[in-house]
């Protein structure tokens, strides 16, 4: 068991370059099952979810070389198998991707019922097998496994209205529709950038794929998809973290190889809080000195503020000057970080899907945990920027989507670092003894 160990109350200054995108790494991967040749995928970032997703391809059959650390060529001409591991694709959530690919190339599919993160609330996938039903598959959940066949072995064209804006289920359907026969369209599809990166792949590899970015999107199915060389773009809510860490700790930063674009509404809400960000090429500058101000948040699917973001400026807020407004707007329940907060001293109060941020001067050091990826990446800002000493536990899911976090924010001057914990039998060993 791995704690991270904060000393807090020291401003950042100095330089990140922003790794590629989690979101997007963790459904391309998945997406080379598609491709009946050698991909090569540039820009992976190096995370626990992306090492799972590799591990899962390889037991299927795929064929993996690693090129150096942020580079692979995957080969999946010789799939052995359409059934996951069970042990394997339960551990993360975006083992859905399995399905669509699967099911896209060989007409069949068995994987495990999706895990991840768990905010607390439910995590549907009944619009993935809404769409995937619309293209011809036949869908059950049993012992465990979702099992989708086709008769025909190949799925159809099919128009597809999706009932709630899902990411996961328009890149699900979109893998799935890329090699069915005819053509797909998907209404009221997500936005988000890592869709256009996935929809870029596919088209990369051969597929025919249009409007991705827009909520209509049109997909021509061709019979085969062939290899090729893609990166993967910057991940966006790995930058807007560091913005916030600069926002709630002071300093300045250079956050280096993003999409401005892509940035735009997290820019825009914390100049709102005060922070000053100045946009060049593939950099953004922020700085804060001056005291933080009050925001109301509201997060919302592409391109409004994101989910992802919500425990990052919730923690932002927490020490800004008056009362600030936080609304999810995405999930169900997003919240139970803030008990982690209180304990150092945030002034907020939960009802449902509004948190009511009453600014302090400052947080106190305590011990934390992090419930899930984000909301420790809240729980690293807090103690970068709380005054005294934090220990973090349940690091694992930090580690999970954020790559070198610790060397990143040492070279800005942090004094973070990990400590192993000796696991509980061993501290029970230890007393006993
Ligand atoms: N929803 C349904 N039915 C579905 C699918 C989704 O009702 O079949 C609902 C969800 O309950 C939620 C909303 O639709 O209220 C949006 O869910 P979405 O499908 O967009 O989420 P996801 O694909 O499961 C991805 C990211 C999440 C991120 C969301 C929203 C991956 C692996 N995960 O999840 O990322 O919060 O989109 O942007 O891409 C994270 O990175 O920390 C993370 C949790």
């Amino acid at each position: 068991m791995t704690k991270y160990v904060v000393q807090g109350g020291k401003p950042l200054f100095g330089e990140v370059e922003i790794s590629g995108a989690k979101n997007a790494a963790v459904a391309i991967i998945p997406a080379a099952l598609l491709v009946d040749g050698v991909c090569r995928i540039e820009n992976i970032p190096q995370i626990s979810d992306v090492t799972l997703c590799l591990k899962i391809l390889e037991q299927l059959g795929a064929n993996i070389r690693s090129i150096n650390h942020h580079t692979v060529e995957i080969d999946c001409s010789h799939i052995r198998t359409t059934r996951t591991s069970y042990e394997l694709a339960r551990k993360i959530r975006a083992s859905y991707y399995l399905i669509g690919a699967l099911l896209g190339r060989f007409g069949q599919a068995e994987v495990a019922m999706p895990g991840g993160c768990n905010f607390g609330g439910v995590r549907p996938i009944d619009q993935h097998v809404k769409g995937f039903s619309a293209l011809g598959a036949k869908v059950i959940v049993e012992g465990g496994f979702i099992r989708a066949t086709t008769e025909a072995g190949r799925l159809k064209g099919a128009s597809v209205y999706l009932d709630v804006v899902s990411v996961g289920a328009t890149m699900n359907i979109m893998m799935a529709a890329a090699l069915a026969e005819g053509n797909t369209v998907i209404e009221n599809a997500a936005k988000e950038p890592h869709i256009v990166d996935l929809a870029n792949f596919l088209n990369s590899m051969g597929a025919n794929i249009r409007g991705a970015g827009t909520d209509t999107i049109k997909i021509r199915g061709v019979d085969r998809l062939t290899g090729g060389s893609y990166a993967i773009i910057p991940d966006q809510i790995e930058a807007g973290t560091y913005m916030a860490a600069v926002a709630a700790t002071g300093g300045q930063v250079l956050v280096k190889n993003i999409i401005p674009k892509h940035m735009d509404c997290i820019t825009a809400n914390l100049q709102e809080c005060g922070v000053e960000v100045e946009e060049r090429e593939d950099t953004l500058l922020v700085r804060r000195s001056g005291p933080l101000q009050k925001a109301n948040v509201k997060t919302m699917p592409y391109p409004g503020f994101p989910t992802d973001m919500q425990p990052q400026i919730t923690t932002v807020l927490a020490l800004a000057q008056g009362t600030s407004l936080v609304t999810e707007g995405v999930w169900s329940n997003r919240y139970r970080y803030v008990d982690e907060l209180r304990r150092m001293g945030a002034n907020i109060q939960v009802d449902e899907k509004t948190a009511v941020v009453e600014g302090v001067d400052h947080l106190t050091g305590a011990p934390i945990q992090a419930y899930d990826l984000r909301a420790g990446a809240a729980m690293v800002i807090a103690a970068l920027a709380a005054h005294g000493h934090s220990e973090i536990t349940g690091v694992q899911y930090i580690e999970r989507g954020y790559e070198g976090i610790i060397e990143k924010l040492r070279a800005l001057g942090a004094d973070i670092r990990a400590e192993e914990e000796p696991e509980e039998d061993e501290v029970r060993g230890a007393s006993a003894g």
